[in-house]
């Protein structure tokens, strides 16, 4: 059954390690995270953009496929459904369709804004027992066709948000979605810092999971990030491994070109991928 991501984020925080959330955007990345987690006795979260809900055919559609493997799978370590960088619609299109969390993400909106819509959201998901990650400050990069700069969030709105009860709290620190480019100044810890003195015990997410330094995501840990995002990582490994089978033409010998096995290679790459975040973040043997 999914459950929401606040048990698992506040004993994150408390333990000083964090939950990793990984994107989804089908079947074999789904099958691939899941039994990762269960492999590893680790708790984790599923991440559904709004794109990759619509390439999926929509969020009823992925309830239903990550409903089904969680029972088909015997996935037993605590497993949350939630939509990433969500509009308001979105979110409660993602509350009706049964996910167990959602993020609002009014960072684009003046403070006002952000705080009456995530008010709204706060009084549902409470209602429901369903977790709700907000966002100061606007990730940088690129995601779903949205640019950001990579901003650090003000501590003050960040307080302001984070009183309103929502369960996690997204701040920017510098981070970028994708790629960091070769002249990134690295994480703001300053910013990190002045955060989580003005929020205190409230779980922070750190995006941009993919590629920051092992040194910088144990910092952040032990400054109170006790959930962190990692989506193009597995898109990189899934994307090696497919072309080296490709390239060694494994795809015309014998029945190669099975998409059990084109899909394989890219699929292992993922579970790789997975237990590596996984043990950098400290999660193995915490569900
Ligand atoms: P990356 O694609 O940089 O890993 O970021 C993932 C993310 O933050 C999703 O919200």
């Amino acid at each position: 059954m999914l459950v929401s991501a606040k048990e698992m984020l506040n004993k994150a925080r408390e333990g000083k390690y964090a939950v990793g959330q990984f994107n989804i955007n089908n079947l074999e990345w789904t099958k691939a995270i899941l039994l990762t987690a269960q492999e590893n006795n680790s708790p984790v979260i599923l991440g559904v953009s709004e794109g990759a809900g619509k390439y999926m055919c929509g969020y009823k559609t992925v309830v239903g496929m990550v409903n089904g493997m969680l029972e088909e799978l015997n996935i037993t370590v605590p497993v949350a459904l939630h939509l990433d960088h969500g509009s308001f619609e979105g979110a409660k299109a993602c509350i009706d369709a049964g996910f167990s969390s959602v993020m609002f993400d009014g960072s684009h909106y003046a403070i006002e804004e952000n705080i009456a819509k995530t008010t709204e959201l706060v009084g549902i998901c409470n209602e429901l027992g369903l977790s709700l990650e907000a966002e100061v400050g606007s990730i940088g990069g690129e995601e779903d066709g949205v640019v950001g700069a990579g901003e650090c969030a003000d501590p003050d709105e960040c307080k302001a948000i984070a009183d309103l009860g929502v369960t996690m709290l997204a701040a920017g620190i510098g981070n970028i979605h994708g790629k960091y480019p070769e002249n990134w100044a690295g994480l703001s810890f300053e910013t990190l810092a002045a955060v989580k003195e003005k929020v205190g015990d409230m779980p922070l997410v750190l995006h941009g999971g993919t590629g920051i330094p092992e040194d910088m995501i144990k910092k952040a840990i032990s400054l109170g990030v006790a959930k962190i995002n990692v989506n193009t990582e597995c898109q990189l490994s899934f994307q090696e491994a497919t072309r080296k089978y490709i390239e060694e033409g494994k795809d015309q010998q014998g029945k190669g070109f099975d998409p059990r096995k084109l899909l394989a290679p890219g699929f292992e790459a993922i579970k790789a991928t997975v237990k590596e975040k996984m043990e950098l973040f400290g999660s193995i043997g915490k569900a």
